[in-house]
């Protein structure tokens, strides 16, 4: 038997850590930025591993690892944050019958389930009072939520108003954009060039949380609630309840049935998971709950879950085809990445045709070759990926003729270059070849960087195969005439060019660093650095270890860096991109140096604040030779403490007695 409370070893710490950060960072990217790169099954996989290691070892157990809390996607500006009245929790989830009958042996003997589809986007909370609907909280922390009432009542399904509700009325569903509202979105960002939605559920979120309601409005997000809260409410089974509230007008689902065995919820799973296609918004799953209320009461919740409900997720939908050719594709800064081109195939309602291969230390794991028969699925996100291979070992003459990645780039011959640790094999040429300096202008132009009105991903490509452009600095150099001789642009498309170049001169410092395209130095590492090195100057002489001081800069991005400037090419260029008016230090005001009250002070900011935003306060602190950090440790110095500080963040500072500092004092304190 496994000794239950064994020593930990080094390697345990080190994994125990590194499971906290990535499951962090997993929530982050699914709850706040919207962008999942996660799959759930990697997830939960990862989140059980992370509990059996904290279980072995109790000495390890920490209040704010992710076993404990419910992901968060608090941290919009402009809705009020407001406590649940019941915590909102998540499901615990299934993927296979084994595990279905597994949680109902530990439910009362005849139990009655209620089967439901499980959809796919945002929970909601919907506070009901005299028959008035006053409140529209999301998850949140799970604790205390967003207040996106007015982004709500843009969808019409919901009712403001209904007759004959009891005083206080509080209903919790799903807010969802339907496929086909997700894919007019996605082709509209398209064509202006904004980053694509990876699924409705992240479309959802991201709508949900604008501030312009008319934009929500147009964009037509849909609502099915499922499941009441409250105490001596009517009815006193769930199905009663949802029944209930589907006479009163609220949008309830009738994809719903009252299961007495396994093998009905297995039919009801069956029945859906083909079903389910045919239907206009996502769905990932079911979700099984206890009937009775009493019983539910009597199974009550662990720290995370209600333990009389489950979720089980239906598996990725996929396909096997015929992989044709590898080809492969070099990227903006390099890059050599192999598509798997394939045998057209249906999936998750679209066609399929190209999948990644990643890289060729993915390519050799799968052992896939052309001609292959290969499986093809779509998770959550937008591109396809290639899971496996059909059939067994190889045999006779393909056992030993493996699988080789090309040695020279397809773009320009060059040969190309794996660096020691990395995954990826990298085209050097980055001065001459095409796909590597297209990259690099597109990047410029872009909405992110420089967004130079009218100079696109597709223009600036005409341009460099016309040969008007070749560095980011002839963009500065182009002439009226060079451009409204092409086809399809006048007199008047090249004055819009033009002008739109002229006003990229007022685009700040540490957005033109980010557009530079330095590897590896995206848009919030440019800002940080450019709050430490306030112009190009003195960041073309920072030292490796001024570079690494700061805050997001390891190692390999000041090597970068370093490297950048080493480069005489790059250093032509920025001669003439200064030449040609581009801002290349802070303006003045950004400058100015206030004082030195918090030298050697690392401030963690936490809440919503009254008199300046948060990043007015983390300018302040620069200013004031203060430290930002995103984190509170025992290297905190303080923490300026807004409204409604996020509570994991207050626990940590008291375990570690880190002070906390009001918004007032912290004004105070720089005044003297
Ligand atoms: S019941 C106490 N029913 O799935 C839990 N949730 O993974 C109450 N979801 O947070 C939730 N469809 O956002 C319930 N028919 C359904 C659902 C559903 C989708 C979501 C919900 C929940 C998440 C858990």
């Amino acid at each position: 038997m496994m000794d239950l409370f064994s020593d930990i070893d080094a390697a345990e710490r080190d994994e125990i850590k590194v499971l906290r950060r990535e499951l962090e960072e997993a929530n982050r990217l699914y709850y706040v930025d919207n962008a999942p790169t996660m799959s759930d099954r990697d997830f939960d996989a990862k989140m059980h591993r992370l509990q059996d290691l904290e279980n072995a070892h109790p000495e390890m157990d920490d209040p704010s690892s992710p076993t404990h809390h419910v992901g968060s996607d608090l941290g919009r500006q402009g809705f009020e944050q407001v406590a649940h009245r019941y915590p909102m929790l998540s499901l615990a989830n299934s993927y296979s019958r084994e595990e279905i009958e597994e949680w109902v042996r530990r439910l009362p003997s005849g139990v009655e389930i209620v089967a439901e589809l499980k959809y796919d986007g945002l929970s909601i909370s919907l506070w009901y009072e005299h028959g008035s609907l006053v409140r529209a909280l999301t998850r949140g922390d799970g604790v205390r939520g967003d207040d996106v009432l007015r982004n709500i009542r843009t969808i019409s399904s919901i009712p403001t108003k209904v007759a004959g509700l009891p005083e206080h009325y509080e209903i919790r569903g799903e807010i969802l954009l339907p496929w086909e509202r997700f894919e007019q979105l996605n082709r509209q960002r398209e064509q202006n060039d904004e980053p694509l939605f990876a699924n409705p559920r992240n479309a959802a979120s991201g709508t949900l949380k604008l501030l312009d309601s008319e934009e929500v409005r147009r964009r037509g997000l849909t609502c099915y609630l499922y499941h009441i809260v409250g105490e001596n409410l009517q009815g006193t089974t769930h199905y009663e309840r949802l029944q209930q509230a589907r006479e009163w007008g609220f949008p309830v689902s009738d994809a719903v049935r009252l299961c007495h065995s396994v093998d009905e919820v297995m039919e009801f799973i069956a029945y859906w998971d083909v079903e389910r296609r045919t239907l206009p918004v996502a769905t990932d799953g079911i979700v099984l709950k206890v009937n009775s209320i009493a019983q539910q009461q009597s199974l009550g919740y662990t720290a995370k879950t209600p333990r009389w409900a489950i979720a089980y997720k239906f598996p990725a939908e996929k396909q096997l085809t015929t992989l044709r050719r590898i080809t492969y594709q070099v990227g903006r800064t390099g890059v050599v990445t192999p598509v798997a081109n394939l045998d057209a195939v249906q999936l998750s309602g679209t066609m399929v045709q190209r999948a990644t291969l990643h890289n060729e230390d993915f390519i050799r794991q799968l052992d896939i070759r052309e001609g292959d028969r290969v499986w093809v699925e779509k998770g959550g996100e937008i591109i396809p990926k290639i899971t496996g291979r059909e059939g067994g070992e190889r045999e006779g003459e393909n056992v030993d003729e493996g699988y080789s990645f090309i040695t020279h780039c397809p773009e320009c011959g060059a040969e190309l270059v794996r660096v020691e640790g990395e995954a990826a094999w990298r085209c050097p040429n980055d001065t001459a070849c095409p796909p590597q300096l297209k990259g690099r202008l597109e990047h410029f132009v872009s909405r992110k960087a420089m967004d130079i009105d009218g100079l696109g991903a597709e223009t600036i490509d005409l341009f460099f195969e016309k040969g008007l452009v070749r560095d980011i600095a002839d963009i500065y150099a182009l002439k009226r005439n060079d451009i409204a001789v092409l086809e399809g642009f006048g007199d008047k498309s090249a004055e819009r060019i033009l002008s739109g170049i002229e006003a990229s001169k007022q685009v700040p410092w540490p957005r033109v660093l980010f557009a530079l395209g330095i590897r590896m130095v995206g848009e919030t590492t440019a800002v940080k650095i450019a709050r430490r090195f306030r112009s190009i100057d003195e960041l073309q002489w920072a030292t490796h270890e001024q570079l690494t001081a700061v805050e997001d800069v390891g190692p390999q991005i000041a090597q970068n860096i370093v490297q950048y400037f080493l480069d005489e090419r790059n250093l032509d260029v920025l001669i003439r991109l200064r030449a040609a008016g581009v801002q290349m230090e802070n303006a003045e005001h950004e400058q100015e140096k206030m004082s030195d009250v918090l030298a050697d002070k690392t401030i963690v900011i936490s809440g919503t604040f009254q008199n300046h935003s948060r990043d007015e306060y983390k300018a302040l602190i620069e200013q004031n030779g203060g430290r930002n950090s995103g984190s509170v440790s025992s290297k905190t110095s303080f923490i300026l403490a807004g409204e409604n500080m996020g509570p994991e963040k207050r626990k940590k500072a008291e375990s570690l007695g880190v002070p906390l500092v009001s918004e007032d004092e912290f004004l105070n304190m720089l005044k003297a």
